[in-house]
């Protein structure tokens, strides 16, 4: 471990999420639902120097095990993140998010007309995966590409 992120406490039980690109600590938050009224301690690390990616976020939060079912989303705003699960002190579960070459059923085309948003036809929203970073995908139906700022407005929407 690093002396800069050695500044920063362990914690006793909870979940650390690690790898996060630097700038994106706020995005993760919204889009795991840790704002408002959360009560869980939470720590956040912004630009902290790292071996793999220069610099990045870190985000601790207490007395929390992540959803899985969160991971997939996460994976496109942080697809180098590591899922951290802390119980009395020790690193008891390490998973990394997984960005595969395609994106389905997570995201919506922004395009109205796009087959995959017609009512009458169940189709699942299906996007390669063009570019990580800046993240860039295209609408396997309509070839429509979604760039970063559309996906983290989509995914953080309502929360
Ligand atoms: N951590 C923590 N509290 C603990 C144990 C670990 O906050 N009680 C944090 C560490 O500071 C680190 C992350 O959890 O940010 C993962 O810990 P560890 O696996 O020990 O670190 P590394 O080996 O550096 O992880 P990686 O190989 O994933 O980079
Ligand atoms: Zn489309």
């Amino acid at each position: 471990m690093e002396e800069a992120e050695m500044k920063v406490a362990k914690i006793r039980n909870g979940t650390v999420i690690d790898h996060i690109p630097s700038g994106k600590a706020l995005v993760v938050l919204r889009l795991l639902g840790l704002t408002g009224k959360v009560e869980n301690t939470l720590t956040i690390a912004m630009n902290v120097k790292s071996k793999k990616l220069g610099i990045k976020d870190i985000i601790k939060v207490e007395n929390l095990e992540l959803d899985p079912s969160l991971l997939g989303s996460l994976a496109l705003i942080a697809p180098m993140a590591t899922i951290n699960v802390i119980r009395d002190y020790r690193v008891y579960g390490k998973s990394k998010v997984i960005l595969k070459d395609y994106v389905e059923g997570i995201l919506k085309c922004p395009n109205p007309t796009c087959i995959s948003r017609q009512q009458n036809e169940p189709i699942v929203s299906k996007f390669k995966v063009i570019q990580k970073t800046p993240l860039k995908l295209q609408c396997t139906y309509c070839y429509r590409y979604v760039n970063e700022n559309e996906v983290i407005e989509q995914l953080v929407e309502g929360k």
